[in-house]
């Protein structure tokens, strides 16, 4: 199997996704465009192994081998050998377009060029290459190295052997794969998680249940290890509301339609765990 990886950005998935390719034996080329962003990733990489080796669940010797297999680098030409490319720079299409417009150029022609783009479709991302049949989604989920998901998205033109060797690279690094066969606005798991959250939110907003009830509700009737307001505050009700926003344009379905207690929360500045308040109240710099 193909071992040569690149990965475009260092920042928060880009970096935990080198860091689970270098674990799995990939040869990985990680690019960004600043000196000062590939310190911050490689460090937040080291550190993370440091944790594993401590937990002993990583013997130093293999942390080692992986952190010599990172290739740190600001030039896009390095892509120029890599069987597979992973791009995780910000979630903006012009940025992306760019980014894959390039890799156009510069990949080999075998390479498959993955985006692991949240909610663009992967469509729009490849209209602008030569070979959207070799364009795919790999939605991998933060902390890369903990969690065990990667949805794979299909675009309008991708074909099944990208497909196949999407799942061949995410399995790979010890990740389970679910395929999204179409390229729906949200995929599967934001559209999931926008539909429970906006639910819950319009439970709360109309007095039927308390925000700590509505998640013991989905905590101990669902077995879900957090509830969806909770989840919500976690990842942020700004994140979440612009999530549902975008699916319920795309689609018109009054599922994914925000309650407006959501987003005047949003206008007040009420966005969850990052400003201390969202759903629930945070101490300052609680790690809670
Ligand atoms: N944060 C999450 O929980 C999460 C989860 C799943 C998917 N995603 C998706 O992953 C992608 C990356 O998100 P993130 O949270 O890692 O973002 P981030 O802000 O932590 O990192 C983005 C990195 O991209 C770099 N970058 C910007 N332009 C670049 C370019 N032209 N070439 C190379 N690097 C460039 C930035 O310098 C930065 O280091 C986004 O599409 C996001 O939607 C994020």
């Amino acid at each position: 199997m193909a071992r040569k990886l690149a990965v475009i950005g260092a920042g928060l998935m880009g970096s935990g996704i080198a860091q689970v390719s270098a674990q799995a034996g990939w040869d990985v080329v990680l690019r960004d465009v600043t000196d000062e962003a590939l310190r911050r990733g490689t460090d937040s990489i080291k550190a993370s192994y440091d944790k594993f080796v401590a937990k002993g669940k990583l013997e130093a010797h293999d942390a080692d081998a992986a952190l010599a297999r990172i290739t740190p680098t600001t030039d896009l030409d390095a892509v120029a050998d890599a069987d597979v490319i992973v791009e995780a720079v910000f979630e903006k299409l012009d940025v992306k377009h760019e980014i894959f417009r390039a890799l156009d150029r510069l990949a080999k022609d075998e390479a498959i060029l993955a985006s692991n783009t949240s909610a663009i479709p992967i469509t729009k991302i490849a209209a602008v290459t030569g070979r959207p049949e070799r364009v795919v989604g790999t939605h991998f989920f933060s902390p890369v190295p903990m969690m065990a998901l990667c949805e794979l998205v299909r675009g309008y033109k991708t074909s099944d052997e990208t497909l196949a060797r999407a799942r061949e690279f995410a399995e790979s690094t010890g990740k389970t794969c679910i395929v999204v066969n179409r390229d729906v606005a949200g995929f599967v798991t934001t559209r999931l998680i926008s539909a429970l959250v906006v639910e819950a939110a319009k439970l709360h907003e109309s007095g039927v249940a308390t925000a700590e009830d509505i998640d013991l509700a989905c905590k101990l009737g669902f077995g879900h290890a957090m509830g969806p307001l909770a989840t919500a505050d976690l990842t942020g009700v700004d994140i979440l509301l612009h999530a549902a926003s975008n699916i319920y344009t795309e689609s018109q379905d009054e599922k994914f339609a925000p309650p407006e207690s959501m987003r005047r929360m949003v206008d007040a500045g009420d966005i969850g765990r990052k400003s201390g308040q969202g759903f629930y109240t945070y101490e300052a710099h609680s790690p809670e």
